[in-house]
């Protein structure tokens, strides 16, 4: 495989999407007849109760799992199994313990064939863009859980793809790391450009985060629903409409 550069308009287009599982002899539909379109840039928070099937969506859309009928295009075309425009990020980054954080941030080029140095330059750029320059000699038992985070972000971006699948990545972290977390998540998004698909249970950090919000129905039969989040960004949790946007999706949520 060569190291391609995406034209990254990286716009997501979900047709028809069906997933069922076989669970004890009884099949049980996780996804029915989804219907999605999310623009080249945007940021969409996907959130739902437990078990309705956000990491089944994310996986489908990572081409980790195959669907049992619809299709997943990007930029228009339609696409099967996995693909370098595509990254996911998973609560637990999964680093290479006997790699540094160079060399887990680089691994992903130099198997696509990059030669050595050029990995390690465009590793450089990503582990900064994290905020981890001083610890790129360091080895993920040396690192904080938000740290390795970091690196595991930072590794997902140095392949350049134009859509990043997150699947709660901060889940793991404890309140203060999560709230700086999600500042950088912001941040990246903003400077790297890539559409951004993140899967939380977390509400205020949907908001946080994303243009629209993707609530998934937990009872059969009802409608998935999008919310627009349209609020001035950087954004601030304290501010009046912040909250009453809380309040709405809280509600929408059946939560009070
Ligand atoms: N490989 C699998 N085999 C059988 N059932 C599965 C499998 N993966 C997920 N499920 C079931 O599908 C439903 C949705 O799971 P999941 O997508 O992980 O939910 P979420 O991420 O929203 O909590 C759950 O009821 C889960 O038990
Ligand atoms: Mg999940």
């Amino acid at each position: 495989m060569s190291v391609v550069e995406h034209s990254r308009r990286g716009e997501v287009t979900v047709r028809d999407l069906s997933k069922s599982f076989a669970l004890n002899g009884q099949r049980l539909d996780v996804l029915r007849d989804l219907q999605l379109e999310v623009r080249g840039g945007e940021a969409l928070a996907i959130v739902g109760p437990s078990g309705c099937g956000k990491t089944t969506l994310l996986r489908v859309l990572a081409g980790l799992e195959q669907p049992d009928r619809g299709e997943i295009l990007i930029d228009g075309h339609p696409v099967q199994g996995v693909g370098t425009e595509r990254a996911i990020i998973f609560q637990e980054p999964r680093l290479l313990p006997w790699l540094t954080v160079l060399g887990n941030v680089a691994f992903g080029l130099t198997v696509r064939g990059l030669p050595a140095d050029r990995a390690e330059a465009r590793a450089r750029h990503y582990i900064r863009l994290v905020g981890l320059a001083a610890f790129e000699k360091a080895y993920p038992r040396q690192l904080s859980g938000g740290m390795a985070q970091r690196v595991g972000i930072a590794r997902a971006l140095t392949v350049q793809p134009g859509i990043l699948l997150l699947d709660e990545p901060l889940g793991a972290l404890d309140a203060m790391t999560k709230l700086t977390m999600q500042e950088e998540l912001a941040r990246i998004w903003r400077e790297e450009k890539v559409t951004m698909i993140l899967v939380t249970h977390d509400l205020e950090e949907a908001i946080f985060l994303a243009d629209r919000v993707l609530m998934l129905p937990n009872e059969r039969g009802s409608q998935p629903r999008l919310i627009d989040i349209r609020l001035p960004r950087p954004r601030d949790r304290s501010e009046p409409d912040f909250v009453a946007m809380r309040r709405r999706l809280m509600a929408e949520f059946g939560l009070h």
